[in-house]
């Protein structure tokens, strides 16, 4: 059975909307704990356009769950990392200018320098991560280059549909057993969300999901009305 990553970064980009101290991602990965999250992702970004340097040593101090720390393998983030320990580390590629993590890592082009980046984080007792896409060539470089885990970009089958998406989905099930039969954990993630998940869930020795933007848009939804209703009632009580 698969379990939850729970990534928080959202909650962050709603701070960071105002540069002011609430919601307090802190606080929400204990919420997020309490409804049953296996672990609490964050993006720490070059950029720090949402969680902050402070919200991932805070976290690293007060969860009860793992922590993954999403980030970039720069000589910056190597040595965040380094400082604050997460359980794990998922490296990313990063653009300035993207939305969100648009696809996996080109592991070709940079073997060398991730082996000596992976190398360094594991010299830290920190196991790491590759996010990469479902294609055979990235889970054996993954393994070339020594990393513990895989997670696989649903980012594509989240956005196909029909016979497409069937397609995505037996890619991602063949990149699950072969990077198992090489030994690797696999993890997956990006675009998952209530009415997609089962599919991706039900992978045989699917480790874990990383989910972020769907919970988040869940809970405004369930939320909004309790708040708004709070406020009126602050309002128009005496
Ligand atoms: N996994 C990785 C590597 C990501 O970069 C993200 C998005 O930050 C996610 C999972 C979660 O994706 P989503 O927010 O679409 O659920």
């Amino acid at each position: 059975m698969a379990t939850l990553g729970v990534n928080i970064d959202h909650i962050a980009n709603v701070r960071q909307a105002r540069k002011t101290v609430e919601p307090d991602p802190v606080q929400f990965a204990f919420l997020a704990e309490l409804g049953g999250a296996d672990s609490i992702t964050v993006h720490l970004r070059e950029d720090r356009r949402h969680i902050q340097d402070r919200d991932v040593f805070l976290l690293k101090e007060t969860i009860k769950t793992k922590l993954n720390l999403e980030m970039a393998a720069t000589e910056e983030m190597l040595e965040i990392a380094k400082k604050i320990l997460p359980d794990y580390v998922t490296l990313v590629p990063e653009k300035r200018k993207e939305v969100t993590t648009e696809g996996g890592l080109d592991l070709k082009s940079n073997v060398q320098y991730l082996k000596k980046a992976v190398g360094n984080l594991k010299d830290s007792n920190i196991e790491v991560s590759a996010f990469i896409d479902p294609l055979g060539e990235q889970i054996n470089y993954s393994k070339e280059i020594g990393f513990d885990f895989i997670e696989l970009h649903t980012g594509k089958y989240a956005e196909l549909s029909g016979s497409e998406q069937h397609k995505e989905l037996q890619r991602i099930i063949e990149s699950t057993h072969l990077a198992n039969d090489l030994g690797l954990v696999v993890n997956a993630g990006h675009g998952l969300n209530y009415n997609n998940v089962k599919k991706i869930a039900s992978i045989n020795n699917m480790n874990e999901l990383n989910i972020g933007h769907s919970i988040v848009a869940r809970a405004l939804a369930i939320g909004l009305e309790k708040s708004v209703r709070e406020m009126k009632s602050l309002i128009t009580s005496n």
